[in-house]
């Protein structure tokens, strides 16, 4: 086992030494080699999100930030209009990398505002802005996570079974994570939990990266396939599920990846209770429901060919490949967020954490 500080301390993300690119892990890559990427072009940073070398909702926030800052240092226009035109520009290109996470446009619309409501000033002073905001985004990352896993650390007892559903922990945020945040919390102040992490087909986030985390940080881990998910139920094994999310609608409906609504209607036949953890900046109250999120759809080669030594199924075999789906606000037992745990009605938890 390692010392839990550095898995918690993992930096997914982060600016470069001299300031003018992104440095992230390249999550595509684990748990077999640790490779850090420097990403500098609108290309390199559009194509690691869409490509998952960094992923997670709040790891693209914080990617989308650094990002913008990095390209905006580059634009040449002087000019107040011709500057933003051109953020606008990089802006937009990147919002586009993926739909689903709200964390990206969240993030980019943050950096945005800096601009817009900073008409009055020089360039070379917005973009000193735009560097205190990008990191002001990562910063409140940590906080937000910390806060998180508390709140959810007090849902929890010693000795709990814990079932969880794709990455939520350092490596898709900052520092603990939010779906898995409370245990590795727990685990620093000597409580043990049971983990039972799904693999997560078909980019099986848990088995390279919350297994990974988990084991390395001396976490007791069991991996599952996703149809496994019920006979650990069963078995009475897991006492909690908990998940991070992608986007929460303002009804608590809550997009996150793919499978995580049948691990929901299961818990809720076996009586478990199943939270959702997320920052606020995670929660769209501009979607009323789940109806309203865009759900991403990816290539059919990542079902039949990208984790196999052969391809599994034949070239023109069809495949539907959802990235995320949608969990019913009715089979939620709790938001937990950094403001505090939201409960039903969710319509008025979720708007009270917005006064
Ligand atoms: O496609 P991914 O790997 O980016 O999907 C990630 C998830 O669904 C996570 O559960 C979610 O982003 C929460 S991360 C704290």
């Amino acid at each position: 086992m390692e010392n839990i500080a550095s898995i918690t301390h993992i930096e997914s993300v982060r600016l470069s030494d001299d300031g003018t690119a992104v440095v992230i892990i390249d999550q595509t890559q684990l748990p077999g080699r640790t490779e850090y990427l420097t990403l500098s072009t609108a290309e390199d940073i559009w194509e690691a999100i869409h490509s998952l070398k960094v992923r997670g909702a709040p790891a693209i926030g914080i990617c989308a930030g650094y990002g913008i800052y990095c390209l905006a240092l580059k634009i040449r226009e002087k000019d107040y209009n011709g500057f933003l035109r051109e953020f606008r520009r990089e802006k937009d290109y990147l919002d586009s990398a993926r739909p689903t996470a709200v964390n990206l446009s969240w993030a980019l619309n943050r950096m945005e505002r800096v601009v817009t409501g900073n008409r009055d000033k020089q360039v070379p002073d917005i973009l000193n802005l735009l560097k205190e905001e990008c990191c002001r985004i990562h910063q409140e990352d940590i906080s937000m996570c910390r806060a998180i896993s508390e709140y959810g650390l007090s849902l929890l007892k010693d000795g709990d079974g814990v079932l969880t559903h794709c990455n939520a922990g350092p490596l898709a945020t900052s520092r603990y994570g939010t779906g898995q945040g409370p245990l590795f919390l727990g685990k620093e102040r000597g409580m043990n939990f049971h983990v039972y992490a799904d693999e997560t087909r078909p980019l099986l986030q848990g088995a390279r990266l919350t297994a990974y985390e988990l084991q390395r940080a001396g976490i007791d881990v069991t991996l599952i396939c996703d149809n496994m998910a019920g006979i650990v139920m069963k078995n009475g094994w897991v006492q909690a599920c908990m998940v991070g999310c992608d986007r929460v609608a303002a009804n608590g409906d809550t997009a996150n990846k793919i499978g995580t609504s049948g691990v929901a209607i299961l818990a809720r036949y076996y009586n478990i209770p199943f939270y959702v953890l997320g920052p606020t900046s995670t929660i769209d109250m501009n979607c009323r429901t789940g109806d309203d999120i865009r759900i991403e759809l990816r290539e059919p080669e990542e079902i039949k060919e990208k984790f196999y030594r052969e391809p599994v199924a034949l070239k023109e075999v069809k495949c539907y490949n959802p990235s995320f789906d949608v969990t019913d606000h009715s089979l939620i037992t709790a938001v937990i967020t950094e403001k505090g745990i939201c409960r039903p009605p969710f319509t008025e938890s979720l708007a009270a954490l917005f006064c």
